[in-house]
């Protein structure tokens, strides 16, 4: 059974002022506010897969007019930037990650004029475009590796990267890739062996090669061109590699492709890769473009060293520390917020094309539309960039395949059935309760779950106590309060083991979340004159309580199970 949160007619009335509340299409628009902040800082991402989204020509596969034909739908939610995984021409072995060509788009999404009509209706809603970049290997399809590929003496022989074997077919290191096998594959075309740190299909290009990093940064320029607001950085970690190709450490135990364990310690975060960053962000502040960053860092101190020592880095290296919170636990929700709030300007996701949907890693099987909607109230609120999943708004969950026949993502052959691949997480969106949830009327690429009758867009739009529903208000209101998009972060009632609970404090006024992460009723109580507020009462904004008052007693704040509520505190 779903549960509604109920909102009194004061509520929503103030829901439908927050709605057509001019502030939000001027907060588009602007680069900096008076705050200093950047349009980045105040933009909500939404993370499309394209292949997934919306399928316009019926061939079971998404594509850009699909995209576009979403805009509006993307707009409604609360989007101000989208950003599209690779949508290049490619051979799909990784599904847009062996990119073949960085200067085009893959007819099976469409054309560059498919792109420019999404880019120019996208830009007439206020809605940026950032594209993935595919920077540390090409396709070994590519122009560049085939002729690398062609003789050792080739022009481009060096833009990747080729060692000889240490004879009796050895390769040149122990070094492993992470999709399984080694990360080395021979051709007998040189005799030599090329180095993947993925697929053998996406051979890793070779950055000490400043040709490699001009004609790079260019690709970026031609795209900047374009209208493209910024990219999304693939892959940053294994940029460099050891050019004395020492081999790694082996680690006890076995990985899910029955490899042995191993330290990536010389082909992972070498500290070479800081000074392309560095090149790369001067290209794209010439442009008012943002770089975010697939960091998957073990700590806070590796996240801080993304943003630069100087913040000449990348503005948002994603923050998946946050991701491996992986339980309903207010204690370590805490330590890793307060960690990264202090790193840099934070940048929030719940799950993504790689990482198993939030619905089924936070559910427990029995409330996971109440605890989408408090992980919702969770990563909306807190100070810093959120990335959306797409789906995530309608609570899409994981159809991770049965048999190993079913598998399309190669990892979850080679890996199954300890590792399934990432098809799960990668299914179509579902837009209404129609056969493929109005995705294609074509055979989709990949199956859409039963959940689909109730999960969809259509059916969510019309029910007020949706996820989605959940997420529209949330959305708004976070364009609509300055609290929630400028204010700072304050931790309260830190030793509280089943509530999490924090003020966002702006100026005068703040904003007060409070996410109750158990299955129980919670009271609480909460004493904000360290933050300057000595008033007693919180004026409701938002909130999932089946009857909520207009105003709250803040020495006695009861909270439903998995509840949230969010209010008002004035001075
Ligand atoms: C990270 C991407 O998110 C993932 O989908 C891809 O397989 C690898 N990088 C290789 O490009």
């Amino acid at each position: 059974m779903r549960t509604h949160f109920c909102l009194d007619v004061r509520i929503y009335t103030l829901l439908a002022a927050i709605f057509s509340y001019p502030l939000l299409a001027a907060a588009q628009s602007a680069s900096v506010d008076a705050n200093g902040h950047q349009w980045w800082q105040h933009a909500v991402f939404y993370e499309i897969y394209p292949r997934s989204f919306a399928d316009s020509n019926n061939n079971g596969i998404g594509d850009l007019n699909g995209i576009t034909s979403k805009l509006d739908y993307l707009k409604d939610l609360g989007v101000d930037a989208i950003w599209i995984t690779p949508c290049y021409p490619s051979p799909q072995v990784d599904f847009g990650y062996d990119v073949s060509d960085y200067e085009n788009i893959d007819p099976m999404y469409g054309t560059l004029a498919d792109f420019d009509r999404l880019q120019e209706e996208a830009s007439k809603r206020g809605i940026r475009i950032i594209m993935d970049f595919v920077l540390n290997h090409t396709s070994d399809q590519h122009a560049w590796y085939k002729e690398s590929r062609s003789s050792k003496e080739n022009p481009k022989r060096d833009w990747y990267i080729w060692r000889d074997g240490k004879g009796n077919n050895q390769p040149p290191n122990n070094w492993l890739s992470t999709f399984g096998g080694p990360a080395w594959k021979f051709d007998s075309t040189t005799g030599q062996w090329y180095y993947h740190y993925f697929y053998p299909q996406q051979p890793d290009l070779n950055w000490r090669n400043p040709a490699v990093e001009k004609a790079m940064f260019d690709v970026t320029r031609w795209w900047y061109k374009r209208g493209v607001s910024g990219f999304r950085l693939d892959a940053v970690d294994t940029l460099f590699e050891d050019p004395d190709l020492k081999n790694n450490p082996i680690l006890p135990g076995r990985n899910k492709y029955g490899d042995p364990n191993m330290e990536d310690k010389y082909n992972k975060k070498l500290p070479e890769l800081h000074g392309v960053l560095q090149r790369l962000r001067k290209v794209a502040d010439e442009n008012d473009a943002v770089l975010i960053g697939e960091t998957w860092t073990k700590n806070i101190a590796e996240l801080r060293e993304y943003y630069g020592a100087h913040g000449n880095e990348l503005q948002m290296p994603m923050d998946f520390l946050f991701t491996r919170v992986d339980k309903l636990s207010p204690a370590e929700f805490r330590k890793q917020i307060a960690g990264v709030d202090s790193a840099g300007w934070p940048v929030y996701v719940l799950s993504n094309h790689d990482i198993v949907r939030s619905y089924v890693r936070y559910g427990d099987g029995k409330h996971n539309d109440q605890i989408a909607k408090l992980m919702a109230g969770l990563y909306l609120t807190l100070r810093g960039t959120p990335i959306m999943y797409y789906g995530e708004e309608i609570g899409m969950t994981n159809n991770d395949p049965k048999r190993k026949e079913d598998v399309k993502d190669p990892i979850g052959r080679t890996g199954w059935p300890k590792e399934k691949g990432r098809d799960g997480e990668r299914t179509p969106m579902q837009w209404n309760s129609s056969k493929n949830a109005g995705f294609t009327v074509g055979t989709p690429w990949l199956p859409v779950p039963a959940s689909a009758i109730t999960h969809n867009v259509q059916t969510e739009l019309k029910d007020p106590g949706s996820i989605l529903q959940f997420y529209r208000h949330l959305l708004t209101l976070r364009h609509r309060e300055p609290a929630l998009r400028e204010g700072d972060y304050f931790a309260l009632n830190e030793s509280d083991p089943n509530v999490l609970s924090y003020l966002r404090k702006y100026k005068n006024e703040a904003v007060l979340v409070v996410l109750n992460m158990s299955g129980s009723t919670q009271t609480q109580s909460f004493d904000l004159a360290k933050q300057g507020f000595t008033s007693s009462r919180a004026n409701t904004l938002l909130t999932t309580q089946p009857s909520p008052a207009e105003e709250l007693s803040l020495s006695k704040l009861q909270i439903e199970p998995f509840g949230v509520y969010i209010g008002k505190v004035t001075k």
